[in-house]
């Protein structure tokens, strides 16, 4: 049984964990390929409402296997908080909860140096979720790495000292001072990492073919988006890590061939928070009234989520980029009560017209809308595509047309039973 991708088209927050947890009843293994808890996927059913940082969205299914992968980097104290808040929140059992020995561990100095480098950059900073991301991949990828793995190991300590000290003289370079607070945040880290013991460490890569060979159903779960991704996102203004789907080989050690149904989702409208290009922000009205409809505050960081329309160029780009066999849709409730839908069909810069992803995309790069009609009805209980207003289903028409994929999901609200299946 091949394995299937659930990955952003966007700048993430298109709705991941919602989706991941409507389809986690279709499949036996779910299984987070990359970041960490720069990710915040909200998910809600009856009268709950969960927001997973670092937890595969899965995890609410009794019977499913939920696997942190080796792509992912974690901070146990932010885990600890996690499954504690889901324990709390109900959640009896964490058992169906794997970790590959291979995922990197974020330092409580890997924080501070996400920090200090944010602080030097200035006005060119990324708008860091400062959860120390790019930092712990920089030692990912520079071989200084501490794994989960590692914690169990006899020489842990020294590892860890070895790289804090390094840290430390980072962080002087970048002037930035290290306060009394850091010791407590070391102490904290220490107990989370005893607690992140009690959890069955795993060779991940063996678990996901093995499962594959066993024709269990597979679901690789992204986070962040496309237009986030190291390689091909608005660079320098992007995450650390391979968001896009071939993320999903590296980070969970699945071959190529092996890779299924690739479910590229995205919100009915564009949003990004932080720093960066965005073709199609709105600084106007109506911008904020799709930030206050859409609630668009950020689930990790609180932060205002900037807003704007529907970028297609952006859109078919990722699709080429994940080889996306199906779309979802999401958000489409919060377009409701709009007059005129707005899409970017292509970009103009200068005399030029042209419909791809620039190298760099420039202030005087101006969108070239194709609009739209509005509808009215209250879509949220709806649960027949046919039932949808027309103007919606042009409005989805069109997306097909252009990106040549087929919209298979309709998300209406943000409870699990407010999706609309196609087929
Ligand atoms: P993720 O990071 O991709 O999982 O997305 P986030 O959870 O950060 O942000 C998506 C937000 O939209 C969350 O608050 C969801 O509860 C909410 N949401 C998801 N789908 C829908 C939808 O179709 N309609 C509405 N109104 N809200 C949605
Ligand atoms: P989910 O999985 C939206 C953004 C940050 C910043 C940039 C780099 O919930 O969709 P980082 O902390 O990775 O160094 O930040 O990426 N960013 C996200 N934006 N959703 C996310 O995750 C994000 N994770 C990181 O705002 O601009
Ligand atoms: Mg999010």
């Amino acid at each position: 049984m091949k394995t299937d991708v659930l990955l952003g088209l966007q700048w993430g927050d298109e709705g991941k964990g919602k989706i991941v947890d409507f389809l986690t009843p279709y499949y036996d293994v779910i299984a987070r390929f990359q970041g960490g808890p720069n990710a915040g996927h909200s998910l809600e059913f009856g009268n709950e409402k969960h927001v997973l940082h670092t937890i595969p969205s899965g995890i609410f299914h009794p019977g499913k296997t939920n696997v942190i992968g080796s792509g992912v980097v974690i901070d146990p104290v932010i885990f600890e908080k996690e499954i504690t808040d889901l324990e709390k929140g109900g959640l009896s059992s964490t058992k169906n909860l794997l970790i590959s020995k291979k995922a990197h561990i974020i330092l409580p100095t890997h924080r501070m140096l996400d920090a200090a480098s944010e602080t030097a950059k200035g006005n060119t900073k990324i708008g860091s979720t400062l959860k120390g991301i790019g930092p712990t991949y920089m030692d990912k990828t520079g071989r200084n790495g501490i794994r989960m793995g590692d914690i169990l190991l006899p020489d842990f300590i020294e590892k860890y000292e070895f790289l804090k000290n390094k840290h430390f003289s980072l962080i002087s370079l970048f002037n930035y001072t290290i306060d009394d607070s850091f010791i407590k945040a070391e102490e904290n880290w220490f107990k989370s990492i005893e607690y992140l013991k009690k959890f069955e460490q795993i060779n991940s890569e063996y678990y996901i073919n093995n499962s594959i060979k066993e024709n269990k159903k597979v679901l690789a779960e992204g986070a962040q988006g496309t237009l986030l991704d190291i390689d091909f996102g608005s660079y320098p203004y992007v995450t650390s890590s391979n968001t896009i789907c071939a993320g999903a080989c590296i980070g969970l050690g699945i071959p190529p061939v092996k890779i299924g149904k690739v479910h590229g989702i995205f919100k009915a409208y564009c949003t990004r928070v932080g720093s960066g290009p965005f073709p199609t922000e709105l600084h106007d009205e109506t911008g904020d009234k799709i930030r206050e409809k859409g609630h668009e505050f950020g689930a990790t960081t609180g932060r205002p989520r900037r807003c704007g329309w529907m970028d297609l160029v952006a859109l078919k780009y990722s699709v080429m980029l994940n080889g996306v066999t199906n779309l979802i849709m999401t958000k489409a409730d919060i377009l409701t009560g709009f007059d005129q839908i707005k899409i970017c069909t292509a970009y103009k810069t200068g005399t030029e017209t042209h419909d791809y992803f620039p190298f760099e995309i420039s202030p005087e790069l101006k969108p070239v809308y194709k609009t739209f009609p509005g509808w009215k009805e209250d879509i949220t209980h709806l649960d027949n595509y046919e039932d949808l207003p027309d103007e919606l289903k042009n409005y989805i028409r069109f997306i097909e047309e252009e990106t040549e994929v087929p919209v298979s999901i309709v998300s209406v609200g943000p409870k699990r039973k407010e999706t609309i299946f196609r087929d």
